[in-house]
């Protein structure tokens, strides 16, 4: 029996120089429940008590061996698929590990919010590009020539184009898509439009070098201030609670005349006073007015026969102000341990 365990060690050895054999294969010829391991233990148990001691030491040697080698093949990656990844044979009664679903980045969560709101009140959702020329931008939304925004400080300039020689720029703001839009539809408008605007701002917990917008334009006969009242009530309403009331307080855009700053009643402290809204009891959501004649005239639209109103919001500031976010960097990081606590809200 001594020599049939050598013979058995000899040719486990031999698989580990044998490419073509892997662990799986070796574990069922030598160390299963029906293999030559098992099988010489069955011997032992016939043989008489003198050679025990001797074989049974020989065996132990064997099987230390062969686990050896084992191990050896399991490593070297000799395995079949199913061990691959484990280095054992999963136990397939387990039950199954769930697939981890990925969630919204607030961002979109509440970028997808807004566009519902407003796409029940009838506004379609329309897209512009983000380099854009200085006319859209600037020059057609009635900034004059020297405005402090179109200043490096503010803007980040591309090259020229090449063929158009047209100045390029990323742009500032959404308002872009304003003048896109009127250009080549005629009124009615009433569109919604998202996406990402460029500031040549220091990062920190309040600004950013790139941050998202949403735009929303109305542009028909008799279009009144009274809409535009309406329509951010009904937003606020809708998107911070029923309670949430507004206010309007005035303001300066080159773009629109006259121009209003919305502000919505605190939704934490219910105008008590609390840190969000530096105990005022308001917290300001967007810009807005009715579109400046100039602006129309611009896209050639008669403005003796319309009128309209335009807001533009920080999809930022929603969010950080709906659910209570304070540093803005924290959009931009990946870090899942934020973005996990969204998980499940659409
Ligand atoms: N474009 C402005 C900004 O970036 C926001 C804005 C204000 C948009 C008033 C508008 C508006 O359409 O009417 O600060």
């Amino acid at each position: 029996m001594i020599e049939k365990i050598e013979r058995v060690i000899k040719e486990a050895e031999s698989f580990l120089q044998d490419n073509k054999l892997n662990s799986e294969d070796f574990r069922l010829k030598y160390l299963s429940r029906k293999g030559i391991l098992n099988e010489l233990f069955d011997d032992f148990k016939k043989i008489n008590n003198e050679q025990k001691k001797i074989v049974g030491q020989n065996l132990n040697k064997l099987k230390n061996k062969l686990e050896d080698i084992h191990q050896e093949l399991s490593i070297s990656g000799k395995t079949t698929s199913i061990e691959k990844s484990s280095g054992a044979i999963p136990d397939l009664t387990l039950p199954e590990i769930p697939n981890q679903l990925g969630g919204l980045h607030p961002l979109t969560i509440v970028k997808r919010k807004i566009l519902e709101i407003f796409a029940r009140m009838g506004f379609n959702a329309e897209d512009g590009p983000e380099i854009e020329s200085d006319w859209y931008n600037f020059s057609a939304l009635n900034f004059a020539e020297n405005h402090p925004a179109r200043e490096m400080q503010d803007t980040f300039f591309v090259e020229k184009n090449a063929i158009t020689k047209d100045d390029l720029l990323l742009r500032t703001h959404t308002s872009n898509v304003q003048i896109r839009l009127m250009e080549y539809k005629k009124p009615p408008i009433r569109s919604i439009m998202a996406g990402r605007v460029y500031r040549n701002e220091a990062i920190s917990a309040r600004a950013h070098c790139q941050f998202h917008q949403v735009e929303g334009l109305y542009v028909d006969k008799n279009v009144s201030f009274k809409d535009l009242k309406d329509t951010l009530l009904h937003f606020a309403k809708e998107m911070f609670g029923k309670d949430t009331k507004i206010r309007l307080r005035p303001s300066y855009f080159p773009f629109t005349e006259p121009s209003a700053e919305i502000d919505v009643s605190c939704f934490i402290c219910h105008g008590k006073g609390c840190n969000i809204c530096k105990h005022s009891g308001w917290v300001e959501i967007a810009g807005s007015g009715m579109v400046d004649p100039n602006v129309l005239e611009n896209c050639n639209i008669n403005s003796e026969e319309y009128t309209g109103f335009a807001f533009g919001m920080g999809i930022e500031r929603i969010t950080m102000l709906k659910y209570g976010i304070n540093d803005l960097r924290l959009f931009f990081e990946n870090d899942v341990r934020f973005l996990k606590q969204f998980n499940g809200i659409h």
